[in-house]
């Protein structure tokens, strides 16, 4: 696998992949690769010649130092993890190379990055559009993966690939979860010993809100989740939504749209975890 780390080198390595015609699949992540990131890598590798992963933590997209600094930065396990799977290219910039300027862009995205992650982390869809962007300008693929662990964020790439007409196809991808239902998330070895058995319970809550649908109201199936997860000293609910898939504006009926997620941020100690269902 080719390890690059400048833009110009990159987008010089790349013109000369697509001069042969071959067909770029793209996954960007953040590093401290886990299974759902290999399995985002793979699904690449199946449906193109020539696949790029990036690594890059972006600092923009954080509001909270501490998540940043103490965001797990395994290079040489990651570079193992991205052989492994035949990755053609790991592009690995610094910050100084990704943003030699102050970041200026602003987007809207209306309702959209106003809930939910929006509301709670307020600047943060704007640094991840900034950064998905720019590495979509660079690397110029025809698809690019994202896990529909993130949601929200997958809706908004979406909105900004369609709104600004970019040339790539997105391929949304189901959660990769723990054999106990935990969805994968590099934050999640952040969790002590005790943490990490009670965090599944938010996937078991979710899959509950589900199976409530239609039986009992949207407001009592969201209160009986929160309820059931603050029984734990050591969770704190930050939001548990059932919204409408597309627009992802909560919703009070489960007919209000045609299709619902649950979505869900809760704090396990001092970890912030998200998770999400599809309801219908
Ligand atoms: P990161 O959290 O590293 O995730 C990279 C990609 O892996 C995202 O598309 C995410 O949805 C996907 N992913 C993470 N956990 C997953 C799981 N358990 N199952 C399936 N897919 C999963 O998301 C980011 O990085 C950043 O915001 C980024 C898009 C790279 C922009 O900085």
């Amino acid at each position: 696998m080719r390890v690059i780390k400048s833009i110009s080198d990159v987008k010089e390595f790349i013109k000369g992949i697509k001069a042969t015609g071959k067909s770029i699949g793209f996954v960007p992540t953040m590093g401290a690769l886990h299974a759902g990131h290999i399995a985002l890598v793979n699904r690449a590798t199946s449906e193109n010649d020539f696949v790029v992963a990036s690594i890059f933590v972006n600092p923009i997209q954080f509001n909270n130092k501490e998540d940043l600094e103490k965001y797990p930065r395994p290079i040489s396990e990651d570079i193992h993890k991205l052989e492994e799977v035949a990755c053609d290219l790991l592009f690995f910039p610094g910050v100084n190379e990704m943003y030699p300027e102050p970041v200026v862009d602003k987007y809207d995205f209306g309702q959209m990055d106003k809930v939910m992650e929006g509301k709670f982390r307020p600047g943060h869809f704007n640094g991840v559009a900034v950064v998905v962007r720019k590495l979509f300008e660079i690397i110029t693929p025809d698809r690019a993966y994202f896990g529909m662990k993130d949601f929200q964020q997958l809706r908004i790439i979406q909105t900004l690939t369609s709104n600004l007409n970019l040339p790539v196809d997105i391929v949304p991808y189901p959660t990769v979860r723990e054999k106990d239902g935990l969805a994968m998330s590099s934050r999640n070895v952040r969790l002590n010993e005790k943490e990490r058995m009670i965090a599944p319970v938010i996937y078991k809550v979710l899959c509950g809100i589900r199976e409530k649908a239609g039986k009992v109201t949207v407001k009592e199936a969201e209160e009986w989740a929160v309820s059931r997860l603050n029984k734990y000293d050591e969770i704190n609910v930050e939001y548990i939504s059932v919204v409408d898939a597309v627009t992802l504006l909560p919703v009070t009926n489960w007919s209000d749209a045609e299709s619902l997620v649950c979505c869900a941020a809760v704090m396990v100690g001092k970890i912030r975890l998200i998770d999400n269902v599809l309801i219908f």
